[in-house]
């Protein structure tokens, strides 16, 4: 067996490799002049780990190259799988993004490996998924910081108790309560957070859009400092600026999608599923 390494993830495909002991594949990546994606992978073993965030089009078609190009057995290893946040049909006639996604890798490989994938919804569109939790990570991180953690929504609440629990800090979500026809409060549930230094856990920052909205607001009930976690720094748009602009005093990430925040590393969590899996 050896590793494929996408060129999404390649800091994590390498620390992969080292824990597990497996060589990594010669593949040669090329764009043509016209912008079509080229690969080829010179290995001659029948089978292979392949490890690459689908954070772009991009990486969806490279991916996709790579398992044409493939021989023997492939055990994909998507670590921020893109596309699953249009995990159903909002609006009559739209592509269901993260079942085309599906059907894509398991015409190759009957097992995938990811973590955090947005939503129980965009589960259910693979047969095998085996989904990682990476917020035990982030409480590591955190563990006996004088924080308190706090969720966007009342959505990621459940991910951001398990973050807590292992930090061993108190934790909240923002609630959007309707004053009057013109007015949505949105506030901590149940912890007063003046004075406090306050840590913002999300699975995904893609614009910040909903982080600068919380910062914003926690600031304005008096936190002392506001700071942003998550497994998933997609950071679209100038993101990071903008977060900083608002005050945001850190921000901190995963290797899912490899950035300078990526200050917390899922390759060990991801080579111990491996193991049990191949
Ligand atoms: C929403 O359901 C997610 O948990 C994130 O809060 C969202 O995807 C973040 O997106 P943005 O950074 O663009 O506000």
């Amino acid at each position: 067996m050896d590793l494929v390494i996408c060129p999404s993830s390649p800091l994590l495909g390498k620390k992969i490799s080292e824990s597990l002991g497996i060589k990594i594949a010669n593949v040669q990546y090329k764009r043509f002049p016209d912008g079509e994606l080229y690969v080829r992978v010179e290995s001659n073993e029948n089978s292979h780990l392949i490890i690459g965030s689908l954070v772009s089009a991009e990486d969806v078609i490279l991916m996709d190259l790579l398992f044409d190009a493939l021989k023997g057995e492939v055990l994909p290893i998507i670590p921020y799988m893109g596309y699953a946040r249009q995990d159903r049909e909002f609006l009559h006639g739209e592509a269901v993004s993260i079942r085309a996604i599906a059907k894509i890798i398991e015409e190759r490989a009957d097992i995938v490996i990811t973590v955090n994938i947005h939503s129980n919804k965009a589960k259910e569109s693979f047969k095998k998924l085996i989904d990682l939790d990476a917020m035990p990570l982030i409480g590591e991180h955190f563990r006996e910081k004088e924080i308190i953690m706090v969720s966007p929504d009342k959505g990621s609440a459940e991910r951001v108790k398990v973050a807590a629990k292992v930090a061993n800090c108190d934790w909240d979500w923002l609630e959007k309560k309707r004053i009057d026809a013109q007015t949505v409060e949105i506030a901590p549930k149940n912890i007063d957070v003046e004075g406090k230094n306050v840590l913002i856990v999300d699975d995904i920052i893609s614009t910040g859009g909903t982080v600068i909205e919380a910062t914003k607001r926690l600031y304005e009930l008096g936190a002392k400092k506001v700071e942003s976690a998550c497994v998933h720094a997609v950071l679209a748009e100038f993101a990071a600026v903008k977060l900083f602009s608002a005050g945001i005093a850190e921000i901190t990430a995963t290797d899912t999608i490899e950035k300078i925040f990526s200050k917390i590393s899922v390759a060990e969590i991801l080579s111990q599923k491996i193991r049990e899996v191949s």
